[in-house]
């Protein structure tokens, strides 16, 4: 693996995990797949081993990504060491990622949106709203990934 992408949410349920299903099949279908690791984590440890929240599946589901394999984590320090880019879906996790940030970091920490040329800044958390808010983190992720793609594409010439 030439790259290495990390998203981090607050919960690893819903928000990261979407991006790393999506961005892993937008990789393949860029002839991509064996070049960039992808992961996901969570500044918070209630979810620890769980697999993504079963409305996320759903609607990830409904678009063509099957994110049932994978399993929340924390954020640790050896992450700074492992990923070249470290992508926050809001500020609060930005800022909780900065806090931990090692002044040795080469890597890009920045908000998911903004690095994937998406103008909007935050992903909303859907945890506690209606089914729309999971819809419309899909949609957003899908237009940030397709920029990172393009980045990554570009990096790997
Ligand atoms: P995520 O969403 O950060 O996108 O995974 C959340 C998941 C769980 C909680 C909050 C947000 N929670 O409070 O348990």
């Amino acid at each position: 693996m030439k790259l290495a992408v990390l998203f981090v949410c607050l919960g690893n349920i819903c928000r990261s995990p979407t991006a790393h299903g999506v961005l892993l099949k937008k990789l393949e279908r860029a002839g991509l797949a064996g070049l960039v690791r992808v992961d996901s984590a969570g500044t918070g440890d209630w979810h620890i081993g769980k697999a993504p929240d079963a409305r996320t599946q759903a609607a990830a589901s409904r678009a063509g990504y099957d994110l049932s394999q994978l399993r929340a984590r924390v954020v640790c320090a050896e992450d700074f060491q492992r990923f070249d880019y470290i992508l926050a879906m809001d500020q609060d996790n930005l800022r909780q990622l900065q806090a931990m940030r090692p002044a040795q970091f080469r890597g890009i920490l920045e908000l998911f949106l903004r690095q994937g040329g998406v103008d909007t800044g935050e992903v909303p958390d859907p945890y506690y709203g209606g089914p729309e808010g999971f819809e419309q983190v899909l949609s957003l992720v899908e237009q940030a990934c397709d920029g990172l793609v393009r980045q990554l594409q570009e990096r790997l010439r």
